[in-house]
């Protein structure tokens, strides 16, 4: 949650004082005493240029607790985003969630802090590629997961975050189709096809036998090679280890996670799920395997609970977003996220169809 009393702080002194208060246990004194006053202008700066700064859960903490109106995982920023009359958007989060934003609200200014915060599932495919892949599977209807850009929308039938793709896969599958197209995550949709009970299937494009796998009757999932370079790190060895060491821990996996760890994980579930489990449901200890900053977000909301997380394992993406950058990108209204006409029509399509199915 973002924590009110620091946006309110009326000086920098006041927002120190209110930083160590929620931050004391994850963020030492002295980093804090260095980002107070950039957390104080930002508060200030936003107010007066009606600007609202979303903050995806990964965001490192002293800048996840002092400066989003909103935090979330990708649907609930996706959400706030279609629905908010402030003129700027600056998206704490990277490129895809913030060009998201813009097809939801293209009216508003949205600003990404750093330029160059991509995602290897994002970077793994692009439009042309889904027009082949709709080539070899004619009639079947694409989803793609929110991480890809914005030429990928615009192919997309209905799109889905980690919170619902299980809800939109069937929701197809309810309608009567058969296969579906589903990216670019190879290994969100074996976790997908295990929920739904169907089949993953290879295109002939990346060199799978593609229609040959497909019995009539047969509920296909037909996937691309995208891997998130985060997830993909954590094993089932990773798993053992820990409930070796501790054998009373509940293990926490992102869907982005191979399926084998998935499997020996206790829950799966997007970042806002995992959040909400750690808060809700008590355990001795928890292994979030996820981005590791998250797990420093919720020792700061749940300083009884114990966290374990492998800080080996970083998104560099998202911890290229620093207080700092967040802090020119009001002051120089940038990086502004630009999109052809088309493009957003087309995208916002995919994305109006996810948001009405939940
Ligand atoms: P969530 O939608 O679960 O927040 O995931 C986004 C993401 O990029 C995870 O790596
Ligand atoms: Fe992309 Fe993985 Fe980083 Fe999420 S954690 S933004 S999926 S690279």
């Amino acid at each position: 949650m973002p924590d009110q009393a620091i946006q309110d702080a009326t000086s920098v002194d006041e927002t120190l004082a209110r930083m160590k208060k929620k931050l004391s246990e994850v963020v030492p004194d002295f980093e804090l005493e260095a980002k107070a006053q950039i957390a104080f202008e930002i508060n200030r700066l936003k107010r007066e240029r009606n600007a609202i700064i979303l903050g995806h859960n990964y965001m490192e903490p002293a800048l996840f607790h002092s400066v989003p109106d909103f935090v979330g995982d990708s649907l609930g920023l996706a959400r706030i985003s279609a629905e908010t009359d402030a003129d700027i958007i600056i998206f704490c989060g990277v490129k895809f969630m913030a060009e998201t934003a813009k097809i939801l609200n293209p009216s508003k200014t949205v600003l990404l802090p750093a330029k160059e915060a991509g995602c290897s599932l994002a970077a793994s495919m692009d439009g042309d590629d889904v027009r082949k892949l709709k080539a070899e599977f004619p009639g079947a209807p694409v989803v793609t997961y929110v991480n890809c850009y914005a030429d990928v929308k615009a192919e997309t039938d209905i799109c889905c975050t980690s919170s619902n793709a299980s809800k939109v896969a069937q929701h197809l599958f309810d309608e009567g189709h058969e296969t579906i197209i589903f990216l670019p995550d190879e290994y969100l949709t074996q976790n997908v096809a295990a929920d739904v009970g169907a089949e993953v299937v290879y295109p002939k494009l990346l060199g799978g036998p593609g229609k040959d796998a497909i019995k009539p009757g047969q509920k296909s999932l037909v996937t691309w090679n995208g891997t998130c370079e985060v997830h993909e790190q954590f094993t089932p060895r990773d798993i053992e280890a820990a409930r070796e060491q501790f054998p009373d821990v509940v293990v926490l996996a992102h869907p982005e996670c191979k399926r084998e760890v998935v499997e020996k994980a206790d829950f799966a579930g997007s970042t806002s799920a995992i959040i909400n489990y750690v808060r809700d449901v008590d355990a001795p200890r928890y292994m979030i395997l996820t981005e590791c900053s998250m797990g420093d977000n919720i020792i700061a909301e749940n300083p009884h609970r114990e966290v374990i997380r492998m800080c080996s394992i970083r998104c560099p993406h998202m911890n290229q977003i620093t207080l700092e950058d967040t802090l020119d990108a009001l002051i120089h209204t940038r990086y502004e996220i630009e999109l052809p006409q088309e493009m957003i029509e087309r995208g916002r399509a995919s994305l109006d169809r996810m948001l009405e199915i939940h």
